[in-house]
């Protein structure tokens, strides 16, 4: 949420920022804006609405040339989404600028304070306090950092700030409190940014900051410090992808691009994670076989999609590794009162590694001493940080709003971890996990497969645009199948949506069957011959009610075909892998119909990626 670029070296820095933001935008576009610093001066610009709004604002009054500069893109928390609130906000002297990410909690209270010791507040955000606190704190005379080190003493909240002031015209300066900020460093030049995406045109060697610390960030070099102004531990990294990553390739959309990657997304999460001896190695995860024989109960938490794929592993991790998994939204979990103990595994999936939610029930969970895992997909997040162990997604950046590929990569690791327990505890014999290691890495061309056979689901989905609902229906693994189906065409196509237990319809849902309403139902695998015919039994209810049955079966399932208005096939997969396949044809539809409204399905309304406030 909110993306910031800072920058500093031999170029023009308005350049330099403009294309990070561009990069970021996927972080929030409620509103955005610049500041450069150029002839010992600050010129700030801004503008509600998408970036294209401020660089016609750029155009037609561009602000004087400087090589300091920084940018933002902003996901409104504080004050509604207009040019008064757009970043950056200044000081009373308009020599200090600032940008945030996150939320400053006592922020009230020190704008009562300004107000009353005279200072003119010019937004309604909580940010703006920041630059009129520094302007106090620069009274000292003793920098920039300095100041910022006082001020973010007194900040309660979650906060990435970064600032610049017009008497250190060579420095900009950067905090971290519980939002993301990371260093690029260049060869005379450096960058901050949110996301390295911002500045992987420039450089790919990164450092991640830690927790409260502070990076001073000049032309020849970068200082970080903590908030008491000692020197730091950083983590230096390369990042392991280059720009094309991070641009569309010649697809209209992100989310395009990355629904096609997602066979190569899929193998590269397996790579290096089998042995030449078959057994599973998973060096990341920091949790020694011993503790994993010692745990007695998972649970999972996560957000949105991520939830989805919680919701997936408790299967198998019940089914392969015979323990007992709960599955819990994060933003949910510490609200009741979970009963964890350090033989309890608590496993975070997030894509961002930032989600704030997910990062407080980690927090929660350690506080209660249970052990820590984490999916991630973002190199230098900070749940990895957070966590004991880490198991990465190696989907590369996904930039679309909407998550796709990072859900497919997420699904990988829970099978491998559920996996790797079940080898470690040995529920499962060791030919038995290889067979199902050789399944899963035949997924990529199932996966292939799947997307090669999308026309019809495009056309189906534009031949919807006009509808106000869609209900999507599954069973085991299925049923969170269902719900990232409704999930995505909720915050892609704003239509009412909704996924259920194909099993709970009779006990209330099925009312809401009328003629002509699309329902999408995900047939599990032949062989699963219960629940198959359980399922195909509810298609015939619905359709007897008038529902237009748009059916995932597996290819050659003849049984679904008297039932089906429409039929999708998908490969033939054991029950369990088989939402790798059934989930690409629900996103295809998600986008197609939610672009044949013409809605921008990259950066859906009121949306952020990276939700870093709760
Ligand atoms: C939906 C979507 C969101 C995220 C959720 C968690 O398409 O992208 O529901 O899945 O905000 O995000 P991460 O995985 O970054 O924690």
């Amino acid at each position: 949420m909110c993306g910031i670029v800072g920058y500093v070296g031999g170029r023009a820095a308005l350049d330099v920022v403009v294309e990070g933001l561009a990069r970021l935008e996927y972080r929030g576009y409620d509103s955005a804006g610049v500041a450069v610093l150029a002839d010992g001066k600050l010129a700030t610009a801004k503008r509600a609405g998408k970036l294209v709004n401020l660089r016609g604002v750029l155009e037609e009054d561009p602000p004087p040339a400087g090589t300091l500069g920084m940018g933002h893109t902003r996901w409104a928390t504080h004050g509604p989404p207009n040019d008064r609130n757009a970043h950056p906000h200044v000081d009373c002297t308009g020599s200090v600028a600032v940008i945030h990410n996150g939320i400053i909690e006592n922020f009230a209270e020190l704008r009562a304070e300004l107000e009353e010791s005279g200072h003119g507040l010019a937004s309604d955000t909580d940010t703006e306090a920041v630059a009129h606190l520094l302007e106090e704190e620069l009274k000292a005379g003793d920098g920039l950092a300095a100041a910022m080190r006082r001020v973010c003493g007194r900040l309660d909240g979650a906060f990435t700030l970064v600032a610049m002031h017009t008497g250190d015209p060579d420095l900009v300066v950067g905090a971290r409190r519980n939002s993301p900020l990371v260093v690029g460093v260049g060869e005379g030049e450096n960058f901050l940014a949110s996301d390295v995406a911002a500045f992987i045109a420039h450089t790919r060697d990164a450092i991640e900051l830690g927790q409260d610390q502070i990076v001073e960030l000049r032309a020849d070099g970068v200082r970080i410090t903590d908030f008491e102004g000692r020197p730091a531990e950083v983590k230096e990294y390369h990042v392991d992808w280059d720009v094309s990553a991070a641009e569309k390739g010649g697809y209209d959309y992100f989310m395009l691009k990355e629904i096609a990657e997602q066979p190569r997304a899929v193998a590269d999460t397996l790579l290096g994670r089998i042995g030449a001896d078959g057994r599973l190695r998973l060096d990341e995860m920091r949790i020694s076989d011993r503790e994993l024989r010692e745990v007695d109960k998972i649970i999972i938490v996560a957000c949105g999609t991520s939830y989805h794929a919680g919701l997936i592993a408790k299967y198998a991790i019940e089914h392969w590794a015979g323990l007992p998994c709960e599955v819990e939204l994060a933003s949910e979990f510490r609200y009741r009162d979970p009963i964890l103990s350090p033989t309890t595994l608590v496993i975070a999936i997030s894509q961002s590694g930032e989600t704030m939610d997910a990062l407080m029930a980690v927090r929660h969970a350690r506080e209660q001493r249970a052990k820590l895992l984490g999916i991630c997909n973002v190199n230098g997040s900070t749940l990895p940080r957070e966590c004991d162990g880490v198991l990465y997604t190696h989907a590369g950046p996904e930039i679309a709003v909407a998550s796709t590929k990072a859900f497919l990569t997420q699904l990988v690791a829970v099978y491998l971890i559920a996996l790797y327990i079940a080898q470690t505890r040995g529920t499962k014999w060791g030919d038995e996990v290889f067979a199902m290691v050789q399944l899963l890495e035949r997924m990529p061309e199932k996966v292939e497969k799947v997307l090669e056979t999308m026309e019809p689901v495009r056309e189906l989905a534009r031949s919807l645009a006009g509808e106000r609902c869609v209900l999507f229906l599954g069973r085991h693994v299925g049923f969170p199948v269902a719900l990232e189906g409704a999930l995505k065409l909720k915050e892609l196509a704003y239509m009412h949506a909704e996924g259920f237990a194909a099993g709970e319809l009779k006990h209330g849902p099925i009312a809401l069957i009328e003629e002509d309403l699309p329902v999408v139902v995900v047939v599990p695998p032949r062989a699963r011959d219960v629940l198959h015919d359980k399922i195909v039994s509810n298609i015939q209810e619905i359709r007897a009610r008038g529902a237009r049955t748009i059916v995932i079966a597996e290819e050659g399932d003849e049984s679904v075909v008297p039932y089906a208005d429409t039929l999708i096939g998908v490969p033939a997969v054991p029950t369990l892998l088989q939402p790798l396949v059934t989930t690409v044809p629900l996103q295809v539809f998600a986008c197609e119909l939610a672009t044949a409204k013409g809605h921008d399905v990259d950066q859906p309304r009121n949306l952020a990626k990276s939700v870093t406030v709760e």
